[in-house]
C-alpha cells in the first residue's frame, strides 16, 4: 500500500477450462510419475489428485449465484480484524456502513454445494505442505484470507521468509507453511534510462521509462517453485497501470534474452510473452506432483471515473448480472475492462500447460459491495482491493474445494 499505484486498475477470475486442464494434467502426471513409496502423505494426496479423472467433481465451482442469508441468521466471520494482525488497515472494513452485511451473502454454484472452510481439517489434510502464493497485492489480500483462517485453530505459529518470500507463516504443529511472494509482473522489471552513447531504443526517441525483462523471473519467488508443494500465481493489474508505466512518460520496454525486443512492442505483448517464460519456467521447475494454480483477475468496481478520477465504488448490494455486463462487457469498453481483458491473455497462455485455473472473476464481478472503498481513509477510494474478511475468503473455499476434490476423487 506504499504507492499510490496499489489502488490503480484491474483484477478477477476463471474456471471453465479448468477440467480440460486438469484432465491433460491428469494424463501428463499420471504417466511422468514415479514417486518412492516413502513420500509424505500430504504429497500422496496431492500425487492421487492427479491421477485422479476428473469426471466424478466435474462441478463448475465459478458458476453460481450469491445468496443472502436470512437477516434472523447470525453474520459468521472465520475471523476478526482484531484477531489477525496481517490485515492491513486499508483492508478494515469494520467501520464500513455495511461491514457486516457484506458478510451475509454466499457464494453458490449452481451444480453443487460449496463445503465451508474448516481449518483445523485443511491443517490435518495438508500436513507437511508449503503453499505459495505468487503475484500482485490481490493476491496477498486472497493470502491474508487464508493465513488468518488458519491462525484461528493454530498453537504455535512461527512467522518468516521462505524461499525469499515478502512473509510467511508455519503452523508448526502441523507443519504447514502459507507464504506470500510480491511480484507484480511476474517478469523482473526495474527503471531505465536513455544511455549517453546511444543504442536502439535511444535512437527511437526513448529517454527513460521501464525495462521488462520477460525471460527472467523477479527474484522474489525465483526459488518459489523449487520449495512450494501447491503454488497460486496471478499478475495483471500492473499491465494496465498507467499512472506507473504511462505509454509516453514512462513506458515498458520490452526485452528478452538481455536486448531490447525490436520493433517495441505493447505492454499487453509483454504480458503474453512473459506469461509464456514464466509458465515454462515454473512447469521445469516444480515437482511432478506439485499443483499449480493461476488465479484470474480480480475485478475492480471503479465507477463514474477511475481510481484518480474520484471513482468510486460505494455500493451495499452486490450488483445484478445487467449491472455486471454494464460495468464489465468487452463491448462497453468501461473503466474496469481490464478484468476480462487479462483473462483472455490467461487463457491463451495457459492452454495445454499443467497448471489450473482458479477462476475467481466472475463470482466476484458481483461484488462492489466488498471492497473497502472510504474506509482506508486514503485520498483515493480503493474499489480494488477487498475487505477481509471478505470476498476473498470465498476464493479459498472454491481453492480447497478443488484441492479436496483432488484427493477425494482418488479415495473414491
Ligand atoms: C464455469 O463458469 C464460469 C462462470 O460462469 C464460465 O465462465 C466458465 O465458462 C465455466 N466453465 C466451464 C468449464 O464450463
Ligand atoms: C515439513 O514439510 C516440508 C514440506 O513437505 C518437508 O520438506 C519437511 O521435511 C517437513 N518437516 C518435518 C519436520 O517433517
Ligand atoms: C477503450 O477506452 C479507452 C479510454 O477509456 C481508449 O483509450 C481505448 O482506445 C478504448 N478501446 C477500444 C477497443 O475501444
Amino acid at each position: 500500500m506504499a504507492s499510490p499505484d496499489n489502488v490503480k486498475r484491474h483484477p478477477p477470475s476463471i474456471v471453465p477450462y479448468f477440467a480440460g486442464f486438469l484432465l491433460l494434467s491428469s494424463i501428463i502426471l499420471f504417466s511422468s510419475l514415479s514417486k518412492p513409496p516413502s513420500s509424505s502423505p500430504a504429497e500422496e494426496h496431492l500425487l492421487a489428485g492427479h491421477r485422479a479423472s476428473f469426471s466424478s467433481s466435474s462441478c463448475n465451482y465459478s458458476a453460481g449465484a450469491w445468496i443472502r442469508s436470512p437477516e434472523s441468521d447470525p453474520v459468521t466471520a472465520r475471523y476478526s480484524y482484531g484477531s489477525c494482525r496481517e490485515i492491513f488497515k486499508g483492508w478494515n472494513c469494520v467501520s464500513k456502513p455495511n461491514a457486516r452485511d457484506l458478510l451475509r451473502y454466499r457464494w453458490q454454484p449452481h451444480d453443487c454445494r460449496l463445503p465451508s472452510f474448516d481449518p483445523l481439517r485443511f491443517l490435518r489434510r495438508f500436513r507437511n505442505t508449503n503453499i505459495g502464493f505468487v503475484g500482485d497485492s490481490l493476491n496477498r489480500n486472497m493470502f491474508v484470507s487464508l493465513v488468518c483462517t488458519l491462525r484461528q485453530v493454530a498453537k504455535e505459529v512461527k512467522k518468516w521468509r521462505p524461499a525469499g518470500a515478502d512473509r510467511g507463516f508455519t503452523f508448526v504443529e502441523y507443519n504447514v507453511t502459507v507464504a506470500y511472494h510480491r511480484t507484480n509482473l511476474l517478469a523482473r522489471y526495474g527503471s531505465w534510462s536513455a544511455s549517453a552513447s546511444g543504442g536502439d531504443l535511444e535512437s527511437l526517441g526513448y529517454k527513460q521509462g521501464y525495462r521488462v525483462d520477460v525471460d527472467v523471473p523477479e527474484h522474489t519467488w525465483m526459488e518459489a517453485p523449487m520449495f512450494h508443494d501447491i503454488i497460486i500465481f496471478n499478475t495483471g493489474h500492473w499491465w494496465w497501470a498507467p499512472s506507473k508505466f504511462d505509454p509516453i512518460k514512462s513506458p515498458m520496454l520490452i526485452f528478452e534474452k538481455g536486448m531490447p525486443v525490436l520493433p517495441p512492442v505493447t505492454s499487453e505483448q509483454g504480458l503474453d510473452m512473459t506469461l509464456k517464460h514464466m509458465i515454462s519456467y515454473v512447469e521445469k521447475r516444480m515437482r511432478t506432483n506439485a499443483v499449480k494454480f493461476f488465479r484470474t483477475q480480480s475485478p475492480r468496481h471503479f465507477e463514474r471515473g477511475d481510481w484518480n478520477q474520484g471513482g468510486s465504488c460505494r455500493r451495499e448490494q452486490p450488483l445484478s448480472t445487467e449491472q455486471v455486463e454494464e460495468l464489465f462487457s468487452l463491448d462497453k469498453n468501461g473503466t474496469n475492462v481490464e478484468a476480462r481483458l487479462v483473462n483472455k491473455h490467461l487463457f491463451k497462455a495457459l492452454e495445454g500447460s499443467s497448471f489450473q485455473i482458479l477462476d475467481i472473476t466472475h463470482m466476484s464481478e458481483f461484488r462492489a459491495d466488498a471492497h473497502p472503498s472510504t474506509t482506508g481513509g486514503k485520498k483515493h477510494e480503493d474499489c480494488m482491493h477487498w475487505c477481509l474478511p471478505g470476498l476473498t475468503d470465498s476464493w479459498n473455499d472454491i481453492l480447497v474445494a478443488l484441492l479436496e476434490s483432488m484427493w477425494t476423487n482418488q479415495l473414491s
